[in-house]
């Protein structure tokens, strides 16, 4: 009836290998597992053994694959498995498991899994794993930054982290901004927004020499002395100009010496700009933004926030009364979103701190005698944590104090600056309206010293269809602080670069 038609030995080999390699089970994520009613269904799940524990006869495998806070129960019935299997499941080890989703037995967890076959892709030697089932500090787990991940303080970080970078992303697309990439090696090191890292690829042994003995830095890779960026803002002030709004969002160096909890040497900076804005558009925009940001946590990530809010309660526990935190974690952020951040000038913020009490009693560090004075973290904690009790939004700073790019105001001794404090943090936002009058902005470079020549890219903005814009920069690590209780910086970024260490 058919024409027998033959197939090469190949395609039928092939075929098979095909079929077979389809039934085998795909792998389902853990957070799928425990949201979707998947009861009764054989499923294949991979993940890290969080811990084993039971009896002779059955074993209950705490099995976490990164999706979620959340681990999955396995429970192994030890006639069913080989004695052997069982000495390599312990903590940390990796593990493939065929099984039923099953409702569970025991308290705690509403489904859980009943093995048919596990295989350990990679043991973990107890005697050499250092994340052993007990509490770790945050000073330990740095220096196992390579494998902190997989505790669930750090987990639960990363993964709000992720959140917050993806809700950035999203604000910004939302409103039509474009976002660019600004770039990391620069040749202007004008910004003066701090100390930088020089990038070179000279020999540093035996750098060539001028004739009055300094290094030829023509001699150098691009010709002349680079270093890494310490703000894309200058170059997004250049994009501004012609698509009205953008943003960006890349890592950022700074080489001060300064160990704080708040600072590192690497971290990464949102710096949104924007034509046609004023001081007031630009305040009511990070406003706006980081009310969106918090608000896409509280949404997309509640089981992480539960977790770091118990945490941090945690951990204040021993604390003294004046130094807990008045409101728990999720509490705080929804109050910030729920509510206005308070606007004043520097002028008024000094007024209030000069009549403080800990400025009377002489309780500062650094007192304040008037207008003028740089703000410490003790006066901007003053006034978020005592005084207002809400997030602030300082503007109108001396002019001495500030970059040479901020707007002058008519008093000519004050300029159109924006710090955003918050609390437990200080300053997370720093940003202005710029000064977009090409005479003005000349005066200003000569007087702070800052090169002409140099910027000659930036001036010309000014000199061909200038406009007022403003704009800001985030810190994100100060954010992801603030958003999961973490009180140090170095906690918020998976390595972080801090003087004397850039380990992994
Ligand atoms: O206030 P900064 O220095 O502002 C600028 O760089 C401007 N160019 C921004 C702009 O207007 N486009 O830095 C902005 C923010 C700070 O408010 C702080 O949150 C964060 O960046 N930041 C740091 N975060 C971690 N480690 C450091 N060393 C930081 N220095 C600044
Ligand atoms: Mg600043």
């Amino acid at each position: 009836m058919f024409p027998a038609i033959k197939f090469p030995r190949e395609t039928i080999l092939f075929y098979i290998f095909a079929t077979i390699e389809n039934l085998r089970m795909k792998r389902t994520k853990i957070s799928t597992l425990l949201q979707a009613d998947k009861v009764g269904q054989s499923i294949n799940v991979k993940g890290w053994v969080r811990t084993r524990r039971g009896s002779k006869h059955v074993s209950f495998i705490a099995l976490n694959d990164g999706s979620t806070i959340n681990s999955i129960q396995v429970v192994a019935e030890a006639e069913n498995f080989e004695e052997e299997l069982f000495k390599q499941i312990t903590t940390g080890a990796c593990i493939s498991v065929d099984g039923t989703l099953v409702e569970s037995q025991g308290s705690g967890q509403k489904v859980e899994i009943t093995a048919e076959n596990i295989d350990v892709l990679g043991a973990a030697d107890p005697d050499e794993y250092p994340l052993q089932p007990k509490k770790h500090s945050l000073e330990f787990l740095r220096e196992k930054a390579h494998l902190r991940f997989r505790t669930n303080t750090f987990s639960a970080v990363f993964r709000v982290r992720h959140a917050l970078a993806f809700a950035i992303h999203q604000f910004f697309n939302n409103k039509g901004f474009v976002y660019m990439h600004t770039p990391i090696i620069t040749g202007a090191d004008a910004e003066g927004a701090g100390e930088m890292f020089q990038v070179t690829s000279l020999d540093l042994d035996n750098p060539p020499k001028r004739k009055d003995g300094k290094v030829d830095e023509t001699q150098d890779f691009f010709g002349k002395k680079t270093n890494l960026t310490v703000s894309g803002q200058l170059e997004a002030e250049l994009g501004a100009m012609a698509f009205g709004e953008v943003y960006t969002f890349g890592p950022t160096f700074r080489a001060e010496n300064s160990n704080t909890s708040r600072h590192l040497a690497e971290f990464w900076m949102i710096e949104p700009e924007v034509a046609f804005a004023d001081l007031n558009d630009n305040m009511d925009l990070a406003e706006d933004f980081l009310k969106y940001c918090i608000q896409y946590v509280l949404d997309t990530c509640p089981e992480d926030l539960a977790f770091l809010d118990r945490r941090l309660t945690d951990e204040e526990k021993n604390l003294p009364k004046e130094q807990k935190s008045e409101m728990g974690l999720i509490e705080r952020l929804k109050f910030v979103v729920e509510n206005d951040f308070e606007r004043l000038t520097y002028t008024e913020a000094i007024n209030i701190l000069r009549n403080s009490k800990p400025n009377k009693k002489k309780k500062f560090q650094y007192l304040i005698e008037g207008f003028g004075a740089d703000l410490q973290s003790e006066h901007e904690r003053y006034l978020v944590e005592k005084k207002f009790k809400k997030p602030v939004i300082l503007t109108d700073y001396p002019k001495g104090i500030k970059a040479f790019y901020m707007r002058m105001n008519e008093d000519g001794e004050t300029v159109r600056a924006m710090d955003i404090l918050f609390p437990g943090i200080g300053e997370i936002v720093g940003g202005s309206q710029r000064e977009e009058r090409l005479d003005k902005l000349q005066t200003r470079m000569d007087e702070m010293d800052v090169c002409q020549e140099e910027l000659w890219w930036y001036l010309e903005t000014r000199k061909f269809g200038t406009c007022p814009h403003s704009g800001f920069g985030l810190g994100f690590e100060r954010l992801i602080m603030f958003v999961t209780g973490m009180k140090n910086v170095r906690d918020v970024i998976a390595f972080p670069r801090t003087p004397q260490n850039a380990s992994f």
